[in-house]
């Protein structure tokens, strides 16, 4: 029997392309690992309605982590007009699979480091290495959501919030909410692996980023928790930022910035704005990590026009699957991998078109595999 169990779940677009070359490396490692094929994605949502079917969460359920591709993601209507006719009008609504899969397996914490590796031509700056923890089951991502906008709420409305006037001329119809909802449960954990990441891999600090002055309740529970949490690691300081003015200073001075851990939606933001400094999307890697289980996903989405092309950066792939190695306790296959990425993209012969090269998507995984 293989020593792991790993949900293999490429997803749509380009899901199927970048898995592979997120395969080449692990067979090159020779990971004792058994690999299970998980449905998940849009032709599971267009034919069966759901694009994370009951199967697939037993199946997670039962395996040491999963590895993603990506998905394609739409809006409400547009994701409705897709289905078969026979699921159409049916009532169903389209809710990403990955956003319900981080909240379902309670993988409350989306790991997002991006890092300057050396002769990358698209550095924003060479000493940029920081890591961004979002917050991954909660926040504006929970789901709370309301339209039309029933009585009930708006008495609410009136009486949590004078100061926004009674909406008496504003149909239930012609509105729409989205409730943030914060937890000191959801703000223990999530601060709480930040400052225990920051400690082990010697961050001088801890950056919050929210916006306290505005969002009183959540922002505000985010940073008295922190400021407890803090006094458990002496040694890193926390630093606390509002997220309008941390999107400029990411600009000026990034490489100021270590470790920073934020809400859900900011996180969002801020992680692809961190991936742009080091390169852009081709190389961000991320993880959604729970107490027990892990999913691990490049921040990419499934970029439809792309697919099947190969022609796709695999860095973000190959960094992500370097990060679940970390999590297995590979250390020595994880720090391998990483090293070999970083041979390639050194050595700039092997690049995909975003690097101003021509070599394929499994052209660097080759690369990058023959290194190994
Ligand atoms: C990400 C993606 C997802 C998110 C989308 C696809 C739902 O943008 O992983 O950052 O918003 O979390
Ligand atoms: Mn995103």
């Amino acid at each position: 029997m293989a020593k792991y169990k790993i949900a293999w779940m490429p997803g749509d677009g380009i899901g199927q392309e970048v898995m592979e070359a997120a395969r080449i490396v692990l067979d090159k490692l020779q990971l004792d690992a058994e690999y299970l094929p998980a449905d998940i994605g849009w032709e599971f949502w267009r034919t069966e309605g759901e694009a994370l079917p009951q199967r697939t969460i037993d199946l997670l359920n039962e395996v040491d982590c999963g590895l993603f591709g990506a998905i394609t993601s739409k809006p409400k209507q547009e994701a409705e007009n897709e289905l078969i006719p026979e699921l159409q009008g049916t009532g169903l609504t389209y809710r990403s699979p990955i956003v319900r899969l981080r909240q379902k397996l309670q993988l409350y914490y989306n790991l997002r480091p991006c890092k300057a590796y050396q002769g990358n031509p698209l550095n924003y700056r060479e000493d940029i290495d920081l890591v961004v923890f979002r917050e991954n089951a909660e926040g504006l991502y929970s789901g709370v959501e309301f339209h039309p906008v029933e009585d009930d709420l708006r008495e609410m409305m009136k009486k949590y919030a004078p100061a926004l006037g009674n909406f008496d001329d504003v149909a239930g119809d012609d509105m729409a909410m989205t409730v943030r909802v914060v937890t000191m449960r959801g703000a223990d954990r999530i601060i709480r692996r930040a400052f225990e990441y920051a400690q082990k891999h010697g961050y001088p600090t801890v950056t919050l980023v929210e916006k306290p002055n505005v969002l009183r309740e959540t922002s505000g529970m985010m940073v008295r928790v922190a400021r407890e949490i803090q006094k458990e690691f002496p040694s890193i300081e926390l630093w606390e930022t509002n997220i309008d003015a941390q999107m400029m200073w990411m600009l000026k001075n990034p490489e100021n910035y270590g470790v920073m851990v934020t809400g859900n939606l900011f996180g969002d933001i801020l992680s692809d704005l961190s991936a742009q400094l080091v390169g852009g999307l081709g190389f961000a890697s991320s993880g959604n990590i729970g107490d027990e289980l892990a999913v691990f996903e490049p921040t990419h989405g499934s970029a439809p026009k792309y697919a099947g092309k190969y022609i796709v950066n695999p860095h973000a792939m190959l960094l992500t699957t370097k990060m679940m190695l970390d999590w297995l306790g590979e250390t020595e296959k994880a720090i391998a991998l990483e090293n070999s990425i970083a041979g390639v993209i050194k050595e700039g012969k092997v690049k995909t078109y975003d690097m101003g090269g021509k070599s394929s998507t499994l052209d660097v995984a080759n690369a990058v595999a023959e290194r190994l």
